[in-house]
């Protein structure tokens, strides 16, 4: 059956939700699903923008079908490049011959390395500032390098004011049956997700992200259309406000996570008792979350929300337990800037992580990292409560 959606006049979604893949880029774990969009321009000439992931190929292709009623597709448009997108760009064209595809210089390169036996049908080739006009609509195109891969373009329809924004302003997470952010209380349904998607995929390039946010501004934008999530039609500083934060590194909450390492349970039981005594004394946002257990890009989406970062380590091999070291390597892989840091370490005979954490994270723009550590032998005792004291205290004056 065909989802087809009306999202403006002469503008329709044609895309596409997808609940049984369990990793996206099979990396970040979707128990909530995701959409993969797509727009159809029905104008004087038929227009798409972007095709879809394989895993909805079909309902994809029924979608397309269904929206063209018949007549024959014009432009395929080619933002972005990355095969969640792109991988019925052969199946389009084989179906469409006369079909033109429009895209950047560096999207044909990336194309003709993924389709190098699809390459027999018309090209236009755009860049930032040309347009495409399909009769009533016109589209301009915008550049936006690195956000996240390098080709990316966006168009702005100002018939519709609306920005088709590539994978910006997308979220993780199926569409239930609406298409506008409005339909839904995002806050509760989707800005979790939000955040994961962002800072996991977009989050190392904050400086690219500002640019485009300085270049929308320039723009009346009544309409976002991402390639992932919903469709923004009201409240978009809602959204512009959280991508302002995000893309500046600057935190959304004044909280405190507190993620521990623990290979019997005694680290565990000594960040609960960390948590506990912020929690005495005034820290309203706590969050207690075990290294192992919880998938790196939870860890990462919180450090986007957060001020404070508390990590809790035994020692390892002579070195830091190996979740902790890979979630302080994802860390600095994605840029994160401006928090604060405290360190414990625990180890029955050489409690010894704090220094090598501290090495790594003092390689991070803006960062500080608390000179007062918390140190443990095996398991924390009534005896360090003094030395608990004294490092919550650090926390809540930082
Ligand atoms: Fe949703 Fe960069 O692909």
């Amino acid at each position: 059956m065909n989802s087809v959606k009306k999202i403006a006049d002469k503008i329709f979604w044609i895309g596409g939700s997808d609940r049984r893949l369990q990793r996206f880029e099979n990396l970040f774990p979707i128990p909530e699903g995701v959409s993969y969009n797509s727009y159809f321009i029905d104008d004087e000439k038929t227009a798409v923008f972007d095709t879809a992931d394989v895993t909805i190929a079909d309902q994809y292709l029924e979608n397309l079908k269904k929206a063209l009623d018949g007549r024959k597709l014009d432009y395929l448009v080619v933002l972005h490049m990355e095969p969640d997108h792109c991988s019925q760009i052969d199946k389009v064209t084989a179906l469409f011959p006369d079909v033109t595809v429009v895209a950047s210089k560096q999207a044909f390169v990336f194309m003709s390395q993924f389709f190098p036996e699809s390459q027999n049908f018309n090209k236009l080739e755009v860049k930032e500032g040309d347009t495409l006009t399909t009769g009533e609509h016109t589209f301009t195109f915008v550049a936006a390098p690195m956000v996240h891969w390098p080709e990316v373009l966006l168009a702005y329809d100002d018939k519709a004011k609306a920005l088709l924004s590539a994978d910006a302003f997308g979220t993780f997470g199926a569409l239930d049956g609406g298409i506008f952010a409005d339909e839904y209380d995002f806050e509760r349904d989707f800005l979790d997700s939000a955040r994961r998607y962002y800072s996991n995929i977009v989050g190392k390039y904050g400086a690219q992200v500002q640019a485009v946010l300085k270049k929308a501004h320039g723009l009346d934008i009544q309409m976002i259309l991402p390639l992932h999530g919903p469709v923004w039609r009201k409240d978009l500083g809602v959204l512009l406000e959280k991508y302002q934060k995000w893309s500046t590194y600057e935190s959304e909450q004044d909280g405190v996570i507190v993620v521990y390492g623990s290979l019997y349970g005694h680290t565990a039981s000594a960040a609960e008792a960390v948590a506990a005594s912020l929690r005495d004394k005034g820290a309203k946002d706590v969050r207690v979350l075990d290294v192992s257990g919880t998938d790196v890009s939870y860890l990462i989406s919180e450090v986007w929300r957060v001020k404070k970062i508390v990590l809790m380590c035994p020692t390892y091999n002579g070195g830091v337990y190996p979740p902790m070291e890979n979630f302080i390597t994802d860390m600095a892989a994605l840029s994160v800037q401006n928090r604060v840091f405290a360190l414990a370490q625990n180890g029955t005979w050489a409690p010894a992580t704090a220094k090598p954490m501290s090495d790594k994270l003092s390689l991070l723009k803006n960062v500080t990292v608390l000179e007062t550590i918390l140190t443990f032998k095996s398991a924390l005792h009534a005896s360090d409560e003094e030395a608990l004291n004294n490092f919550t205290d650090a926390i809540i004056n930082a």
